[in-house]
């Protein structure tokens, strides 16, 4: 890492479904410890702070990168999410996926204003690097899991909408926030 204090964070706009570049594979990350790279982390976390996201994945913001952030905490949007340092994960592989699938509630900044009950394996194995280039192998349960996945298919051309396997399972987000008030 070099020069990091002559960088600063910018919210940048947050591309939409129909935007091809989330149909896309992205790209693996070779230079992670670059100064563009180290800008772009900056750059995510600060837009999906922004937007009230739980993650935020490079080809959102335009870039067609394995990278995500995963910034668990609870808000407005996900007020039962837990509490975690955002963490920039890059190049990851979902090695192992548990044969246990639940369903729970998702939404997308890419995907305003719809939410989807979404199936997901409830324990995924993955690998990836961080920030330091460093290589992980690590297990995630649960809502860290839902969140894994859904980042990680932004990597591979899918949004929740195509994991949705029916659409009696999409609602509004008015009506989402109705229901879940009650
Ligand atoms: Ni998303």
């Amino acid at each position: 890492m070099n020069n990091v204090t002559d960088l600063k964070p910018k919210i940048r706009p947050i591309v939409q479904l129909g935007n091809p570049i989330l149909r896309q594979q992205a790209q693996p990350i070779s230079d992670i410890t670059s100064n563009a790279i180290q800008q772009l982390v900056m750059d995510l976390i600060a837009t999906a702070k922004d937007a009230g996201g739980v993650g935020i994945a490079a080809p959102q913001i335009g870039e067609s990168l394995q990278l995500f952030i995963m910034a668990s905490s609870p808000n407005k949007r996900y007020p039962n999410a837990p509490e975690m340092e955002p963490t920039a994960i890059f190049n990851p592989k979902i090695i192992e996926t548990d044969d246990e699938i639940s369903k729970d509630w998702e939404g997308c900044l890419s995907v305003p204003s719809i939410r989807g009950l979404v199936p997901r394996a409830s324990r995924i194995i993955a690998t990836f690097e961080t920030i330091d280039g460093q290589k992980h192998r690590k297990q995630y349960d649960g809502f860290l899991a839902r969140v894994f996945q859904h980042e990680y298919d932004h990597l591979i051309g899918l949004t929740f909408l195509d994991q949705v396997t029916d659409n009696k399972d999409l609602f509004s987000e008015h009506e989402f926030y109705q229901l879940t008030t009650d």
